[in-house]
């Protein structure tokens, strides 16, 4: 596999969501979900997040451990993001990338490189491979997620199932998209399950080949 190894990390209510109708995102997991995620992210070599989660939810995404300096990573198509941001001002990644489409960055976000590779993202996981990534961690939304899922390039999804409902049609669950068919549906294996309190943590490996 000439591709780091990828995985996501989601945590969804009990009906599939991401986040509440109303778009905020006042984070709904435990004191555990975040000791496990930065465990996770400890682990990557590159953490990698959608533009919209950035816009609604403006997340650290650097590990608690400071030894630890993974990429931070964004996908914007148009390139247009807070300089502010987190994820651009917080913690101490060897690099920040911003991979957009074939357009300009909005001026003055602190990134280190610009990777105007589209929406390829075989290509973008041959150059991290080609960089020495090893392992990347993908932490959404919906949108980044479905991207990866529909090329078949995830090997794993870690998911925290908390013990709440959010409902709205409309609300984002953990795969976005246009949504697949039974035919071309993506299987699981679950091969971890652990209960803490009320919340379920999943980790489940995805069957490349049916
Ligand atoms: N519960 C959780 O674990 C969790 C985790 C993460 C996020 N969230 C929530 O999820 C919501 C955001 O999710 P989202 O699905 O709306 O957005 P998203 O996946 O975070 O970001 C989508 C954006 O990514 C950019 N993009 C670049 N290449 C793309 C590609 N190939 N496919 C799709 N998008 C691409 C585009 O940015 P441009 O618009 O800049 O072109 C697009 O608008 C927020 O409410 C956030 O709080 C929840």
């Amino acid at each position: 596999m000439n591709r780091p190894f990828v995985s996501i990390n989601m945590i969804s209510s009990v009906d599939g969501k991401i986040t509440s109708a109303s778009g905020e995102s006042p984070y709904f997991g435990s004191h555990e979900d975040r000791l496990r995620l930065h465990a996770l992210r400890s682990t990557a070599c590159a953490i990698l997040v959608g533009a919209n989660t950035i816009r609604c939810e403006n997340p650290p995404m650097h590990p608690r451990d400071s030894t630890k300096h993974p990429w931070h990573i964004v996908m914007s198509r148009l390139g247009q993001l807070d300089p502010h941001a987190r994820i651009f001002t917080e913690g101490t990644p060897a690099k920040r990338i911003i991979v957009t489409a074939h357009t300009a960055v909005e001026p003055g976000i602190p990134m280190t490189e610009h990777w105007p590779l589209g929406d390829d993202l075989p290509l973008l996981l041959k150059r991290l491979y080609a960089e020495g990534v090893r392992h990347l961690l993908v932490e959404g939304g919906g949108e980044i997620n479905a991207a990866f899922f529909a090329q078949d390039l995830v090997d794993e999804l870690y998911l925290t199932l908390a013990p709440t409902l959010l409902g709205g049609s409309h609300s984002p669950t953990i795969m976005g998209g246009t949504g697949l068919t039974l035919a071309t549906r993506i299987a699981l294996q679950l091969v971890h399950a652990e209960r803490v309190e009320n919340e379920l943590f999943c980790r489940y490996r995805i069957v490349h080949e049916l």
